[in-house]
């Protein structure tokens, strides 16, 4: 037996060490907390990317704006991210935007079929074979909201401001309409509004100080708006029939893990998608973000604690219902395909403002997918909509666009040539002040085909994905 054993001794690294050596098993430069992207491609190290977690680290707010030319992965990325979101427990909805002529449904339709088991709610001007409906009128929106709601419906159909005079006969037609509804044991629509407008009443119209006729004469020209866009029994070719005439369908359910508004048959551009898609942020803002926690109670289910007798401060604790020990927001994700038919209307912007403002208490995260600036105009709107995006994504576009971009954005002069120049699947990304300059989105196999959608732009031999 040797006396002596010869011994090596341990090599000692700091962790901090051994990460710059081999960057690769560093920790996510984000934290682990979130859903998985991909990886950085300059460390080598993962990318995981949640807005609810990296709230504390330096990120203001949640919402995000994905951009880039068509076919470079900006619906793949945000597809297979809120499929992996919802994993983690989250809410999503999307709005899918994109007209599509060649296919039936739009490109959501198969994530969240996947996904929830459900067909998207697809709304077809003039109703289709079994219309959706959602209805401005409907009950569940409040009156204050409900009133600006049918406003905005009015103006933007009308294409300019309701004065004093004809805002003051919409609101006493609302009421009016809601009255006569409750009376008839209905839900009011919004063609109730029209009749009310046209039949003002004389106690209306003398706590007014006007006649009966002025009154009418105030709010004549919202009325044959309205009928203009919800049709007439005379004539049914309004922009909206089909859509927003009528009472909500029921076949709605705001709380599926993820429910997709399919408007890909509704004209781009047009004053009926500019409607629908205020009427819809609405009623989400109404029916879908009430707050409830992460085990479905809602708050009133959850104890209130006092923290602090004193001040009185306090916070929600335990369910005894559902056995969940303290209230976590449930989170929720929207996502709006092509959307600068939002952002670049600055009425719609200016009421996805104000959303995204209100949301922001609920934990609700916006993911906005555009392909380049110049889609959208220099509204002080749009630009206050754009400013909300605390999170960037830019895929490649081409040089001019690159440069127009990175100047509108505020972004170091480099990054313009280097947009350009990024393959299919990897983006600089813009986390709160903090650059990565490429980070690619890693598909798996089993979501691979969920994320297919150049089949119009390749001939059938090259589109069919391998298996
Ligand atoms: N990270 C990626 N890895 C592999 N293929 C991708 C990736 N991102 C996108 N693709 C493929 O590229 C095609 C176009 O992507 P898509 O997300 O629809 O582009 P965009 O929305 O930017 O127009 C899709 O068929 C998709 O399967
Ligand atoms: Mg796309």
């Amino acid at each position: 037996m040797p006396t002596h054993q010869t011994a090596r001794r341990p090599l000692y690294t700091e962790t901090t060490t051994s990460q710059a050596l081999y960057l690769p098993i560093a920790p996510p430069t984000l934290g682990t907390a979130g859903a998985i992207i991909g990886r950085e491609l300059y460390s080598g190290k993962a990318f995981i990317y949640c807005p609810f977690s990296a709230f504390g680290d330096g990120l203001p707010g949640g919402n995000m704006l994905i951009m880039g030319d068509t076919g470079r992965g900006k619906s793949a990325l945000t597809k297979t991210y809120v499929g992996r979101q919802i994993r983690l427990g989250r809410q999503v909805v999307v709005l899918d935007t994109k007209e599509q002529t060649e296919r039936e449904e739009g490109e959501w339709a198969a994530l969240g079929r996947a996904i929830t088991g459900k067909a998207p709610v697809r709304f077809i001007p003039g109703g289709g074979q079994t219309p959706t409906r959602i209805n401005p009128m409907d009950p569940a929106i409040s009156g204050k909201r409900q009133i600006e709601l049918v406003r905005t419906v009015v103006e933007l159909g009308l294409g300019k401001q309701l004065d004093e005079f004809a805002g003051s006969a919409l609101r006493l037609a609302i009421r009016q309409a809601n009255r006569r509804a409750a009376d008839a044991d209905r839900v009011p629509v919004l063609t109730d509004v029209a009749t009310a407008l046209r039949s003002p009443q004389e106690t209306d119209a003398a706590a007014k100080k006007r006649s009966r006729e002025e009154l009418l004469n105030d709010g004549l020209e919202a009325s044959y708006v309205l009928d203009r866009l919800c049709g007439t029994d005379a004539d049914a070719s309004g922009d909206l029939v089909g859509m927003l005439d009528g009472p909500t369908s029921l076949g709605i359910d705001l709380d599926a893990d993820m429910v997709v508004f399919d408007l890909t048959r509704v004209p781009s551009g047009g004053v009926a998608m500019t409607i629908l898609v205020a009427v819809i942020a609405v009623f989400l803002e109404e029916v879908w973000l009430r707050p409830v926690c992460e085990c479905g109670a809602p708050p009133a289910k959850h104890e209130r604690l006092t923290v602090d007798t004193r001040s009185g401060a306090w916070q929600l604790g335990a369910s005894e219902e559902s056995g969940c020990p303290r209230y976590a927001q449930r989170k929720r994700i929207m996502v709006c395909e092509e959307a600068w038919h939002i952002l670049g209307t600055p009425q719609l912007a200016a009421l996805l403002e104000k959303f995204l403002k209100f949301a922001r208490g609920y934990g609700l995260s916006c993911v906005f997918i555009v392909h380049h600036l110049s889609d959208l105009d220099d509204s002080a709107e749009t630009a206050a909509a754009l400013k909300m995006a605390d999170t960037i994504v830019i895929y490649s576009m081409k040089v001019a666009e690159a440069a127009a971009t990175v100047k509108r954005l505020g972004l170091p002069a480099w990054t313009a040539e280097h947009i350009s120049r990024l393959r299919r699947g990897i983006a600089l990304w813009k986390v709160g002040d903090i650059i990565y300059p490429g980070v690619q989105h890693l598909l798996t196999e089993a979501e691979q085909h969920l994320c297919f959608s150049s089949g119009s732009m390749t001939d059938s031999t090259a589109s069919a994905p391998s298996l």
